[in-house]
């Protein structure tokens, strides 16, 4: 669609960037934090890239003030961050840590004196080792009212100023990851596991947005889905049907549950005959209805392109996790559909390929389908940077990436979206969970490497004034060509 007049962003869209807890924090055993599974899973040999581990990371826990004074300074309007669940409770349940729920209240805190909307992440990834330990995590009905606990415990602490919160980030890829790839913790490949973990996440989800509703008022919430819209590699209908089991698979599969407490149809189907479908008890089905998000978060990264595969066609291929362009393998689902190279978008290093027009088509899918706000809670390009002499880091690779982004987010704002935000990722350089620090994504350099951590110094990216400009102009001067 081609507008003759583009809307200006609405006054009050929230400009801001992201973070999570384990890749920024550090202080992994400070204050009576206690172990994640990201703390033990990154100690074993061969798990990340160069052992690289969060037990420092861009110790942000130690340079809180330094870190807001640095978006206050851009003007950053908001700031998604999420909460360590082993710092408030650092066996998952019981006793609760006051020193953990006192550090994210100074954040809190900080933020609202300068006028920066929070908004928390309530669970991006780092699961209570304990909780493990004792049933295997999201495996084990037990941790639906463990979690609750810790959501409860939130929103009573902070839900006075916090107004917007996210659930779980990405549902999909620390289950995919966890139990189909088996890269993430706990790094099990069993798609079995992986389907019924996944149907536990959901009714952990929907009762944790339940809670909310009665301690909350006023407050949005919704989780954080990593969306990425499917293309079929051309209009054989082979293909156009391999992107629709693609479309159901990848997207449908947890964004139906979400919005409808649903299961679409094909895939269970499927999952049944296959043998690997969630056992669904009584009960579950209703409180999946409970748990209605306001908005549906959105992490936009990149869109997938598909073929048709046969019944011996390709499985599960490698990731690229060291930056060495070309080094991702192919991957797919036998009977289902296989990812195939797009010949008209390029790729970062890591291989994901770049596409600003597939998050307009992403909002209009979620939007066309759910009728639900959304909150783009992440998008960025994660690259090398270059320190270079005085202080300088040019990432206009980055400028560009977010610039012809957002101009997209503007193009589906016109074409009748709601967007409520813009999350960035990320603020400050940090851990890329696989993939070391060489593989940066902040406006805010930091001085470190796989090697150390250095002096841990900030040092504003080229990005970080242009980011700055975006935000006081409300968009207005975004590079734009004939047309945009
Ligand atoms: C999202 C996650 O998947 O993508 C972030 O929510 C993550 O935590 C980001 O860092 C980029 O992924 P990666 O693997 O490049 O760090």
């Amino acid at each position: 669609m081609f507008h003759k007049h583009i809307q200006p962003f609405p006054d009050n869209f929230l400009w801001g960037s992201a973070s999570a807890a384990y890749q920024i924090e550090g202080a992994w055993n400070q204050d009576g934090k206690g172990p994640s599974v990201w703390d033990v899973y990154t100690k074993k040999e061969g798990t990340t890239y160069k052992n690289t581990n969060g037990d420092v990371a861009v110790d942000h826990y130690n340079h809180l003030e330094e870190d807001v004074n640095l978006m206050v300074e851009m003007g950053l309007k908001a700031y998604r961050f999420s909460i360590s669940w082993s710092r408030i409770f650092p066996t998952g349940k019981g006793s609760v840590n006051e020193a953990g729920l006192a550090f994210y209240d100074r954040l809190i805190n900080l933020l609202i004196e300068n006028q920066i909307e929070p908004i928390i992440t309530v669970y991006h990834w780092d699961l209570p080792q304990a909780l493990m330990d004792e049933y295997g995590g999201w495996e084990s009905r037990d941790i639906i009212d463990d979690f609750n606990d810790y959501c409860i415990s939130l929103f009573n602490r902070y839900g006075d100023r916090v107004k917007y919160w996210v659930t779980l980030n990405e549902q999909n890829v620390f289950i995919g990851l966890g139990y189909r790839s088996g890269i993430h913790p706990p790094g099990v490949k069993d798609l079995k596991r992986m389907y019924q973990a996944n149907h536990i996440a959901n009714l952990a989800n929907a009762k944790a947005i339940q809670s909310f509703r009665k301690i909350v008022k006023n407050g949005h919430i919704g989780p954080s889905f990593a969306h990425g819209p499917v293309y079929p590699i051309d209009s054989h209908p082979a293909n156009i049907l391999a992107a629709e089991n693609a479309e159901e698979m990848n997207n449908h599969w947890y964004m139906d549950v979400y919005a409808w407490g649903e299961y679409p149809k094909a895939t269970m189907n499927y999952l049944k005959r296959e043998g690997l479908a969630p056992v669904i008890e009584e009960g579950d089905l209703a409180l999946l209805k409970e748990g209605k998000p306001d908005f549906m978060g959105v992490n936009y990264y990149q869109t997938a392109t598909v073929a048709s595969n046969p019944l011996d066609g390709v499985g599960e291929g490698k990731m690229n996790t060291s930056g060495k362009k070309g080094t991702s393998e192919e991957s797919g689902i036998p009977g289902l559909f296989k990812s195939v190279k797009n010949p008209h978008l390029e790729t970062t290093n890591w291989d994901w390929v770049i596409d600003p027009v597939g998050l307009r088509t992403s909002m209009r899918r979620i939007n066309n389908r759910y009728q639900l706000p959304i909150l783009i809670s992440e998008n960025g390009l994660g690259e090398f940077d270059k320190l270079e002499h005085g202080d300088k880091v040019n990432d206009d690779y980055r400028i560009d990436y977010i610039n012809q982004h957002v101009l997209q987010i503007q193009q589906a704002i016109s074409d009748g979206v709601e967007i409520i935000g813009y999350c960035t990722w990320s603020f400050t350089d940090l851990l890329s969970w696989l993939n070391g620090y060489q593989k940066r994504y902040g406006f805010v350099y930091v001085d470190r490497d796989e090697d150390g951590p250095k002096e841990l110094r900030r040092i504003k990216k080229k990005s970080y004034h242009w980011y700055s400009k975006v935000i006081s102009t409300n968009g207005e001067n975004l590079h734009r060509k004939d047309g945009e």
